[in-house]
């Protein structure tokens, strides 16, 4: 045989390898409640730790090896220790050679109450395996089995020898037994604001330049993604991996082997490279399997919220829904400036004499402008206003790399700020902070203390908070223990001042707004701010990904979709109706949601945004009612605590024709329905015409009465959308 062909043998005995499915594995094994799921574990003859999921007869997860490599044991002279590697010992493998110590079972059963969100009620139910096995180190393996997924941890008792230990990588892996389809983005160290892309996975490679829209991406590696990942197999079933109630501890990415269809868990690594330091006892976050036969079973999971601490907080009487406006789009767009003046090329905090400088005109978060927006909030029934550029510091906040932009407390001269407080409490609207941090963490927590206690002083009880830019000390990124740990204590911080966070660029959630309510919002991915660049699909998306882990800031509600009608220097264009924008409110779950567009762009359509001031932003219960990752979602819930309900729904860059019934209506009511519908004629993706027209702003507005019965044709354009708001019509139907 010729050498070359010698080589293609191997190269397809390789791969062959590498495709064939291991062995079933023999071990222990754990049945879901309902009996749909069974989780085994097993440790194989070399001793590594190995799960398997399979949902029936249908395997999910193939076996996958569990476990971590430690950096080495500290053997130098010197006391605190020293970094060169000849005085730690090698790595410390914990992936293989290790016996089984122990084996426990529990089951559990409770339903809880949420401080606000998509339901009322939360049933909170599994069966649980927890495996203790020893190398030179105990770890254990904590499984927990519910009915739409699994959940599984790692934990590291107190023992002799194992104290301060540092983490080089933890080798989770998560191995699909088929090429799935996959809703992912690229791993980024610093950013999760991307479009949402679709393939399978062993295409993953191919297109990750492609799923590369953002300008300054760092990503890990070409094989790279995020969590939450959603994926459908060719059994349709619904799988998504994520992870909950990350503490003390690096974000995970995935890094994927595509030809094993293979995910290995990426932790974030911190400045020095390393992947997290930890003290036994402790604990990683939950690793989180979601399975379902029906993508909205993905929705209505609660799996990562049930893998969540429950509440950590006594009194939650200060935490409440917020309904928003915000002197913002107008920055976003261009149409203003978070800056007060161009007389300085640079300015600096505590130096810079703002009482000398020349306003340059534009500066948004002005006295009379602020006030115009209070006016319109307290008329249409809005909580609160969010203002952005109120603070000093915002002339050259951005790439510069400076440690010390703002000191969050000292307002521009054009910013009274109590009298503007005084004048939005007179209206029953209250201001919502802004901190922009400029990734200074250092920075901010010098100032924080006086921060809030500046808001406390004031009567702000929210604040959003802001990570633009390269994290400070400089080689952090975004979601590296060091950070998690800044974003938790900043958490803390706020809930012992009665102050509730939005925080955008920080990591994504993982349910910890079950433990920390006062979390009422996050950003952590690609939202409106972005205009032109937002696919009609993303919010397709994001509900099964972003959304698994807690509510976003999405900020929709943007009615002038042709930006060079806010700011003729733009030539941006947001493809989406203005339906679908009032129909986020309802699919893209968030106890805080803004109206992000200008009160002149509501002025003129005043019957739509009817919707909008109408809408609940807290729920009793939710229905799903249709739902394909990438495609279409359509979702009913009732307003908490009332008879009322509302239905949303989005379509991707298709067009399309459902059919919706309501029989989750009380039978015994009817209800009077608004109808808001993309007209025959509308098009969220044509853009602005030649006549000047834009067809992404037609729309038809019905009332009717409905009952539990009906059944009700709707069309949505294309990134079109409808929504419904049902009233209770008291006095029982004929
Ligand atoms: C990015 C945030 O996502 C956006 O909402 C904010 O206005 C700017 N940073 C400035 O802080
Ligand atoms: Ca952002």
């Amino acid at each position: 045989m010729k050498p070359h062909y010698l080589l293609i043998c191997a190269a397809i005995l390789a791969v062959c390898s590498c495709n064939t499915r291991p062995r079933p594995l023999e071990g222990e094994t754990l049945q879901s409640p309902d009996g749909q799921l069974t989780l085994t574990f097993g440790l194989s003859e070399k001793g590594e730790p190995m799960y398997s999921l399979d949902y029936g007869k249908t395997a999910v997860v193939l076996p996958s090896r569990l476990g971590y490599t430690l950096r080495g044991i500290y053997t130098g002279s010197h006391p605190e220790g020293g970094n060169s590697v000849l005085d730690y010992t090698p790595d410390v493998d914990l992936t293989e050679g290790f016996r089984m110590v122990d084996i426990s079972r529990d089951s559990f059963d409770e339903t809880w109450e949420t401080v606000w969100g998509e339901e009322r009620y939360i049933r909170n139910q599994y069966n649980e395996l927890a495996v203790t096995i020893k190398k030179d180190v105990l770890i254990t393996i904590r499984f927990r089995l519910f009915n739409d997924g699994l959940g599984f941890r790692y934990e590291f008792p107190g023992q002799d020898g194992l104290t301060y230990f540092t983490i080089k990588e933890e080798n989770t892996e998560f191995r699909m037994a088929g090429d799935n389809l996959a809703w992912w983005i690229p791993g980024d160290v610093d950013t999760q604001e991307y479009t949402y892309y679709e393939c399978r996975l062993s295409e993953i490679p191919r297109e990750m330049r492609r799923a590369m829209d953002y300008r300054d991406h760092r990503t890990f590696s070409d094989s790279g993604v995020q969590t939450s990942i959603q994926m459908r197999t060719d059994d349709a079933l619904y799988v998504n991996i994520h992870e909950a109630a990350v503490v003390n501890y690096p974000a995970m990415h995935l890094e994927l082997d595509a030809r094993r269809l293979c995910f290995r868990s990426w932790l974030c690594p911190d400045a020095e490279g390393w992947k997290g330091r930890l003290q036994a006892p402790c604990k990683s976050p939950w690793r989180t399997v979601q399975v379902a036969d029906d993508a909205r079973k993905v929705l209505a999971s609660r799996l990562i919220l049930n893998l969540n601490e429950p509440c950590a907080l006594e009194d939650v009487s200060w935490i409440h829904p917020v309904k928003y406006m915000g002197v913002w789009w107008e920055m976003i767009t261009g149409k203003s400036t978070w800056a007060y003046t161009a007389d300085y090329p640079a300015v600096e905090l505590g130096v810079t004499d703002y009482a000398k400088a020349t306003p340059n005109g534009r500066h948004g978060a002005n006295n009379g402008n602020v006030r115009r927006y209070i006016d319109f909030a307290a008329e249409n029934g809005f909580d609160a206003l969010l203002v952005e550029g109120w603070n000093e510091g915002w002339e050259d906040w951005y790439g510069c790399q400076k440690e010390a932009v703002f000191d969050f407390v000292t307002p521009y001269p054009d910013f009274d700020l109590p009298a503007l407080n005084a004048y939005a409490h007179s209206k029953g609207i209250k201001l919502i902070m802004h901190h922009e941090t400029s990734s200074s963490t250092v920075n901010y927590e010098r100032h924080i203390d006086a921060a809030f206690d500046l808001m406390g002083k004031y009567g702000y009880d929210a604040v959003k908070t802001g990570y633009v830019g390269n994290i400070l000390p400089l080689g952090e990124g975004h979601y590296s223990q060091p950070m998690i740990n800044h974003y938790n204590q900043v958490l803390r911080k706020a809930a012992e001042h009665h102050i509730m966070i939005n925080a955008h660029e920080a990591v994504r959630p993982t349910g910890l707004c079950r433990t920390w309510p006062n979390l009422i919002g996050n950003e952590s991915a690609q939202g409106t701010e972005y205009r032109a660049r937002i696919k009609p699909h993303q919010v397709t998306v994001l509900p099964f990904t972003r959304l698994q882990g807690g509510p976003m800031d999405y900020t929709p509600g943007i009615f002038e979709s042709d930006i060079s009608k806010v700011n003729p220097a733009s030539k941006d264009y947001l493809a989406s109706t203005i339906c679908k924008q009032l129909a986020l409110y309802v699919t893209m779950y968030s106890p805080l949601q803004m109206a992000a567009d200008l009160p002149e762009n509501y002025a003129g359509h005043m019957d739509a945004f009817q919707f909008i001031k109408d809408v609940a932003v807290d729920w009793e219960q939710s229905r799903y009612l249709l739902a394909e990752p990438g495609d279409v979602i359509i979702i009913a819930r009732q307003a908490r605590g009332k008879g009322d309900w509302f239905v949303g729904g989005v379509t991707d860059e298709n067009a399309r024709e459902v059919v919706v019934a309501f029989d989750f209506l009380d039978k015994d009511k009817s209800y009077e329905a608004t109808i808001y519908r993309d007209a025959p004629d509308a098009d969220g993706v044509a853009g602005v015409q030649p006549d000047g027209s834009n067809p992404g702003k037609r729309y038809v507005i019905e009332k009717r009465t409905l009952s539990s019965k009906e059944l009700l044709n709707l069309w949505m354009a294309r990134s079109g959308g409808f929504a419904i708001s049902l009233k209770e019509i008291s006095g029982k139907i004929s």
